[in-house]
């Protein structure tokens, strides 16, 4: 048994250079801590970008070697290469698509050169680490072209190919001028993983209009090779956030939050930076509450966490100062000499302070227009050890499909967002219970560890059905 070579296009570890000090960060995102178990394990290796451009060769040496001790191997991107490959293409093309605004997408061929060029970049440095009987797992759609890159040179070899945002419609998809060479390098892979039933029909659907290969189910048929697409849910690491809820420092933290909001209901919100994330029509919806319901003037704060993210690409920047407007709006609107509806912060925080806010919100408002699976929401409900709390969470998120119990909304419908808050603010303590146990016990059962385990053993299944489909 050889060993996985994780891909990625950022490691789960984050570089920044602060008075020519190299510093590394732990990434905190899903991705980092689930596979976190297994890239330590044996020759494991993870490859990806480390964050920075790094722009002289000593520099990148020092990194190199640096990672080399986490079992991380770096690849280094130029600043156009950023520009085209990262913002360019995949965040100006691949995103936008994704999540259903076609309207955003910018088709620039030099960004979509730069793109090849760079997945060959990530498949060169595969090929270097790669040897026989080594299990290949490339994550997202930064990295489309791998599979089938590497599958050009190493016919044999096992591929698998995780997609963390959604698989849009084809008719959506079918918009991208690449959309052949796309699909062509997806399905180097030997098995394709998606959030939701709904992603895998949607990749089946544009695989079998826009090129001749034939769908038995979820299975296809590639040059003779077989191909399997399926759903596998991402879990979290629940323990994690469970007992983050009992550290001492968290503790601090929520009896400090508990003290500055005494007698104030908190809904949460907490989101990357962007469009696809629904802020303004949460907003909107907030306002609308408090125009509605006069009740809660005083009695409620909105703790909006915005973490930064993809600022330089132009949409992203158009947001935030809309973010910025609609908050002032607000605020100018409702406050009070004693009181201000929202609380609204531009910037990460450590993970004892989100933990913290997860234990303190009585609400946690999660109303993305699209999401490939959205794991705040079940962070919220891993970190509630005492079963209260309401999830509000759209129907639009793939965590919908598995917490059916959260109070679920249209993300655009603000009416049904505000009478959301108004039920969340007034449910029998009884309900609250009944339905945060319910989804503990989905958070709880299907955790990060079980969804590794479950997609590493399918593509065993997939090379035996390859071998069994060889020998008839
Ligand atoms: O889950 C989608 C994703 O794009 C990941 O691939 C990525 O690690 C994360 O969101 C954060 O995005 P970025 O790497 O562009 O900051």
């Amino acid at each position: 048994m050889g060993k996985t070579i994780i891909v990625s296009n950022r490691l789960p570890v984050k570089i920044n250079e602060e008075n020519g000090q190299l510093v590394f960060t732990p990434s905190e995102g899903g991705l980092a801590t689930g596979l976190g178990s297994i890239y330590k394990e044996g020759d494991n290796i993870w490859i990806g970008w480390p964050g920075t451009t790094a722009e002289t060769e000593q520099i990148q040496i020092d990194i190199t070697e640096k990672l080399k001790e986490l079992s991380l191997i770096p690849v280094f991107l130029r600043k156009e290469e950023v520009k085209r490959y990262y913002e360019g293409f995949s965040n100006e093309v691949l995103w936008p698509i994704f999540h259903y605004l076609s309207t955003y997408a910018n088709y620039d061929y030099h960004n979509w050169l730069s793109y090849v060029q760079v997945n060959q970049k990530f498949a060169d440095a595969i090929l270097k680490q790669l040897n026989p009987g080594d299990t290949i797992w490339v994550h997202d759609y930064q990295l489309l072209l791998v599979p089938g890159l590497i599958r050009q040179q190493q016919p044999q070899v096992s591929i698998a190919y995780f997609n963390h945002i959604p698989f849009p419609s084809q008719e959506l998809f079918r918009l991208i001028p690449w959309r052949k060479e796309l699909l062509m390098g997806m399905l180097g892979a030997d098995l394709l993983g998606f959030h939701t039933f709904d992603d895998v029909r949607h990749f089946l659907s544009a695989a079998t209009h826009l090129l001749p290969v034939q769908a038995d189910a979820n299975r296809l048929r590639v040059e003779n090779r077989i191909v399997l697409a399926e759903p596998f849910p991402m879990g979290i690491d629940s323990d994690k956030f469970s007992n983050l809820s009992k550290d001492p420092t968290v503790i601090q933290h929520i009896q400090n939050f508990k003290k500055n909001f005494a007698d104030k209901k908190i809904v949460l919100s907490i989101d990357r930076l962007d469009y696809s994330k629904g802020i303004i029509e949460r907003l909107n919806a907030f306002e609308l509450l408090l125009e509605k319901n006069p009740e809660y003037l005083e009695k409620i704060i909105l703790y909006m966490v915005v973490v930064p993210s993809r600022d330089s690409v132009p949409q992203y920047k158009l947001l935030k100062d809309e973010i910025d407007r609609l908050v002032g709006n607000i605020i100018a609107r409702f406050r009070t000499f004693q009181w201000s509806p929202i609380a609204y912060f531009y910037h990460g925080y450590p993970i004892e302070i989100i933990s913290a806010l997860y234990n303190v919100a009585d609400v946690c408002l999660v109303t993305p227009m699209r999401d490939g699976m959205n794991l705040v929401s079940k962070e919220y409900v891993a970190s509630r050890n005492d079963n209260t709390g309401v999830l509000i969470l759209s129907e639009m998120a793939g965590a919908s499909k598995e917490l059916n119990d959260a109070l679920l909304v249209n993300p655009n419908n603000i009416s049904e967002i505000r009478k959301a808050l108004v039920s969340a603010l007034n449910m029998p303590e009884d309900e609250m219970q009944d339905r945060m146990k319910a989804m503990r016990a989905v958070v709880f059962k299907f955790n990060i560890k079980h969804w590794v385990k479950i997609f590493m053993a399918r593509i065993e299944d997939v090379k035996q059905m390859q071998r069994d489909s060889r020998a008839n």
